[in-house]
Protein backbone atom coordinates (compact mmCIF):
# COMPACT_ATOMS: atom_id res chain seq x y z
CA UNK A 1 0.00 0.00 0.00
CA UNK A 2 1.35 3.59 -0.47
CA UNK A 3 1.91 5.47 2.09
CA UNK A 4 0.91 9.18 2.30
CA UNK A 5 2.74 9.88 5.34
CA UNK A 6 6.15 8.55 4.95
CA UNK A 7 9.39 7.92 7.51
CA UNK A 8 7.67 7.58 10.31
CA UNK A 9 9.17 5.50 13.30
CA UNK A 10 6.96 6.13 16.26
CA UNK A 11 2.85 6.60 16.73
CA UNK A 12 2.30 8.27 19.47
CA UNK A 13 -1.53 8.94 20.52
CA UNK A 14 -3.36 10.98 22.61
CA UNK A 15 -4.98 9.40 25.05
CA UNK A 16 -8.62 10.64 26.28
CA UNK A 17 -10.93 11.03 23.49
CA UNK A 18 -8.76 9.34 21.06
CA UNK A 19 -7.79 5.87 22.53
CA UNK A 20 -10.06 5.61 25.50
CA UNK A 21 -13.77 6.93 25.22
CA UNK A 22 -14.32 10.04 27.80
CA UNK A 23 -18.29 9.84 27.07
CA UNK A 24 -18.67 6.08 28.18
CA UNK A 25 -18.76 7.40 32.13
CA UNK A 26 -21.71 9.01 31.69
CA UNK A 27 -23.00 6.65 29.11
CA UNK A 28 -23.28 4.29 31.32
CA UNK A 29 -25.09 5.79 34.19
CA UNK A 30 -27.52 7.15 31.68
CA UNK A 31 -29.75 5.16 34.16
CA UNK A 32 -29.45 7.75 36.43
CA UNK A 33 -28.65 10.98 34.82
CA UNK A 34 -31.17 10.45 32.21
CA UNK A 35 -31.56 13.16 29.99
CA UNK A 36 -28.95 14.66 31.50
CA UNK A 37 -25.77 12.32 30.71
CA UNK A 38 -25.15 14.06 27.37
CA UNK A 39 -24.85 17.88 28.51
CA UNK A 40 -23.32 16.36 32.01
CA UNK A 41 -20.65 14.31 29.36
CA UNK A 42 -19.66 17.37 27.33
CA UNK A 43 -19.82 20.09 29.92
CA UNK A 44 -17.59 17.63 32.28
CA UNK A 45 -15.22 16.95 29.26
CA UNK A 46 -15.03 20.94 28.62
CA UNK A 47 -14.67 21.97 32.16
CA UNK A 48 -11.93 19.43 33.05
CA UNK A 49 -10.04 20.80 29.63
CA UNK A 50 -10.35 24.62 30.95
CA UNK A 51 -8.83 23.19 34.30
CA UNK A 52 -5.98 22.20 32.67
CA UNK A 53 -4.98 24.98 30.78
CA UNK A 54 -6.00 27.62 33.71
CA UNK A 55 -3.94 25.31 36.04
CA UNK A 56 -1.10 25.78 33.80
CA UNK A 57 -1.20 29.53 33.60
CA UNK A 58 -1.60 30.11 36.73
CA UNK A 59 1.38 27.17 37.62
CA UNK A 60 -0.71 25.35 39.91
CA UNK A 61 -0.51 21.88 38.74
CA UNK A 62 -2.38 18.97 40.28
CA UNK A 63 -2.75 15.65 38.84
CA UNK A 64 -5.11 15.08 36.42
CA UNK A 65 -7.18 12.79 38.72
CA UNK A 66 -8.01 15.99 40.81
CA UNK A 67 -8.50 17.85 37.88
CA UNK A 68 -11.35 15.25 36.38
CA UNK A 69 -13.00 15.42 39.78
CA UNK A 70 -13.15 19.00 39.78
CA UNK A 71 -14.55 19.17 35.91
CA UNK A 72 -16.87 16.89 36.86
CA UNK A 73 -17.72 18.65 40.43
CA UNK A 74 -18.29 21.95 38.03
CA UNK A 75 -20.80 19.79 35.91
CA UNK A 76 -22.49 18.46 38.23
CA UNK A 77 -22.97 21.69 40.06
CA UNK A 78 -24.17 23.24 36.57
CA UNK A 79 -26.61 20.85 35.83
CA UNK A 80 -28.25 21.23 39.56
CA UNK A 81 -27.04 17.56 40.45
CA UNK A 82 -26.48 16.43 44.17
CA UNK A 83 -25.41 12.93 44.87
CA UNK A 84 -22.27 11.44 46.31
CA UNK A 85 -22.77 7.78 45.32
CA UNK A 86 -23.25 9.05 41.41
CA UNK A 87 -20.12 11.22 41.49
CA UNK A 88 -18.04 8.10 42.77
CA UNK A 89 -19.50 6.03 40.13
CA UNK A 90 -18.62 8.23 37.58
CA UNK A 91 -15.30 8.53 38.49
CA UNK A 92 -14.90 5.22 39.04
CA UNK A 93 -16.00 4.00 35.59
CA UNK A 94 -13.57 7.45 34.57
CA UNK A 95 -10.85 5.19 35.72
CA UNK A 96 -11.26 2.48 33.35
CA UNK A 97 -12.92 3.94 30.47
CA UNK A 98 -13.78 1.59 27.33
CA UNK A 99 -11.02 2.04 24.60
CA UNK A 100 -12.62 2.44 21.07
CA UNK A 101 -13.37 -0.47 19.44
CA UNK A 102 -10.51 -0.48 16.46
CA UNK A 103 -7.98 0.60 19.02
CA UNK A 104 -6.08 -3.15 19.77
CA UNK A 105 -6.29 -4.13 16.48
CA UNK A 106 -5.06 -0.80 15.34
CA UNK A 107 -1.94 -0.57 17.69
CA UNK A 108 -1.46 -4.19 16.46
CA UNK A 109 -1.04 -3.52 12.90
CA UNK A 110 1.45 -0.89 13.73
CA UNK A 111 3.64 -2.67 16.32
CA UNK A 112 3.79 -5.92 13.76
CA UNK A 113 4.81 -3.36 10.99
CA UNK A 114 7.61 -2.36 12.74
CA UNK A 115 6.53 0.83 14.58
CA UNK A 116 7.10 2.16 18.25
CA UNK A 117 4.07 2.82 19.93
CA UNK A 118 3.25 5.02 22.53
CA UNK A 119 0.83 7.48 24.72
CA UNK A 120 1.50 10.76 25.44
CA UNK A 121 -1.28 11.97 27.70
CA UNK A 122 -2.60 14.51 30.22
CA UNK A 123 -3.38 11.99 32.03
CA UNK A 124 -1.62 10.34 35.53
CA UNK A 125 0.36 7.64 35.56
CA UNK A 126 -2.17 5.32 37.41
CA UNK A 127 -4.97 6.02 35.41
CA UNK A 128 -3.25 5.78 32.33
CA UNK A 129 -2.06 2.08 33.36
CA UNK A 130 -5.86 1.45 34.53
CA UNK A 131 -7.34 2.36 31.19
CA UNK A 132 -4.24 0.42 29.35
CA UNK A 133 -4.50 -2.78 31.42
CA UNK A 134 -9.26 -2.67 31.03
CA UNK A 135 -8.58 -2.10 27.33
CA UNK A 136 -5.96 -5.23 27.18
CA UNK A 137 -3.08 -3.21 25.52
CA UNK A 138 -0.47 -3.12 27.57
CA UNK A 139 1.03 -5.60 24.93
CA UNK A 140 1.42 -3.36 21.85
CA UNK A 141 2.48 -0.06 23.61
CA UNK A 142 6.09 0.38 24.23
CA UNK A 143 5.98 3.26 26.22
CA UNK A 144 3.27 5.39 28.39
CA UNK A 145 4.29 8.88 28.98
CA UNK A 146 2.40 11.33 31.52
CA UNK A 147 2.59 14.98 31.84
CA UNK A 148 2.40 14.49 35.45
CA UNK A 149 6.51 13.90 34.99
CA UNK A 150 7.20 17.56 34.21
CA UNK A 151 3.85 19.13 36.14
CA UNK A 152 2.14 21.30 33.35
CA UNK A 153 -0.32 20.27 31.03
CA UNK A 154 -1.06 20.47 27.34
CA UNK A 155 -0.60 21.99 24.83
CA UNK A 156 2.91 23.32 26.60
CA UNK A 157 6.01 22.41 24.06
CA UNK A 158 7.66 20.15 26.51
CA UNK A 159 5.16 17.99 26.53
CA UNK A 160 5.36 16.93 23.33
CA UNK A 161 8.94 16.98 23.54
CA UNK A 162 9.04 14.68 26.48
CA UNK A 163 8.16 11.65 23.70
CA UNK A 164 11.10 12.85 21.66
CA UNK A 165 13.00 12.67 24.49
CA UNK A 166 11.48 9.04 25.63
CA UNK A 167 11.54 7.52 22.15
CA UNK A 168 14.63 8.86 20.93
CA UNK A 169 13.00 9.61 18.01
CA UNK A 170 13.32 12.89 15.74
CA UNK A 171 9.58 15.18 16.32
CA UNK A 172 9.82 15.34 12.41
CA UNK A 173 10.10 10.87 12.87
CA UNK A 174 6.72 10.75 14.87
CA UNK A 175 3.13 10.60 13.74
CA UNK A 176 0.84 11.84 16.77
CA UNK A 177 -2.81 11.11 16.58
CA UNK A 178 -5.29 13.02 18.52
CA UNK A 179 -9.05 13.63 18.47
CA UNK A 180 -8.70 16.84 20.07
CA UNK A 181 -8.73 19.66 17.11
CA UNK A 182 -6.45 21.57 19.73
CA UNK A 183 -4.08 18.85 20.49
CA UNK A 184 -3.89 17.92 16.70
CA UNK A 185 -2.47 21.87 15.92
CA UNK A 186 -0.47 22.34 18.77
CA UNK A 187 1.61 19.05 18.27
CA UNK A 188 1.77 19.67 14.41
CA UNK A 189 2.90 23.50 15.64
CA UNK A 190 5.14 21.68 17.62
CA UNK A 191 7.15 19.53 14.68
CA UNK A 192 5.36 16.21 15.03
CA UNK A 193 3.58 14.78 11.49
CA UNK A 194 0.55 14.90 12.80
CA UNK A 195 -3.28 13.11 11.85
CA UNK A 196 -6.06 13.93 13.18
CA UNK A 197 -8.70 12.13 14.35
CA UNK A 198 -11.84 14.11 13.80
CA UNK A 199 -14.21 12.00 15.72
CA UNK A 200 -16.60 14.55 16.70
CA UNK A 201 -16.68 15.98 13.06
CA UNK A 202 -15.44 19.06 14.80
CA UNK A 203 -14.28 22.56 12.88
CA UNK A 204 -10.95 23.22 12.85
CA UNK A 205 -9.45 25.16 15.70
CA UNK A 206 -7.65 28.73 15.06
CA UNK A 207 -4.97 28.31 16.41
CA UNK A 208 -1.11 28.04 15.15
CA UNK A 209 -0.59 24.68 13.33
CA UNK A 210 -1.90 22.57 10.68
CA UNK A 211 -2.64 18.69 11.00
CA UNK A 212 -1.68 16.84 7.87
CA UNK A 213 -4.16 14.48 7.57
CA UNK A 214 -7.56 14.20 9.06
CA UNK A 215 -9.54 10.68 9.35
CA UNK A 216 -12.58 9.78 11.59
CA UNK A 217 -11.25 6.70 13.23
CA UNK A 218 -8.29 5.15 14.08
CA UNK A 219 -8.93 2.41 11.56
CA UNK A 220 -7.46 4.14 8.23
CA UNK A 221 -4.45 4.90 9.99
CA UNK A 222 -2.51 1.52 8.98
CA UNK A 223 -3.41 2.66 5.35
CA UNK A 224 -1.40 6.34 5.70
CA UNK A 225 1.10 4.94 7.16
CA UNK A 226 1.82 2.18 4.14
CA UNK A 227 0.55 -0.78 6.21
C1 LIG B 1 -4.99 13.64 26.96
C2 LIG B 1 -6.19 14.53 26.82
C3 LIG B 1 -5.88 15.82 26.20
O1 LIG B 1 -5.13 12.40 26.99
O2 LIG B 1 -7.15 13.92 26.05
O3 LIG B 1 -3.89 14.18 27.05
Amino acid sequence: MTAKIEDIDACVFDAYGTLFDVAAAAARCKDALGDKAEPLAALWRTRQLEYTWLRSLMQEYVEFWQVTGDGLDYALASLGIEDDVLRERLMDIYMVLDAYPEVKEVLTTLKNGGLKTAILSNGSPKMLNAAVQNAGIDGVLDDSFSVDSIGIYKPHPSVYQMAVDGLDVDAGRICFMSSNAWDAAAAANFGFRVVWVNRFGQPQERIPGQPEQEITTLEALPSLLGL
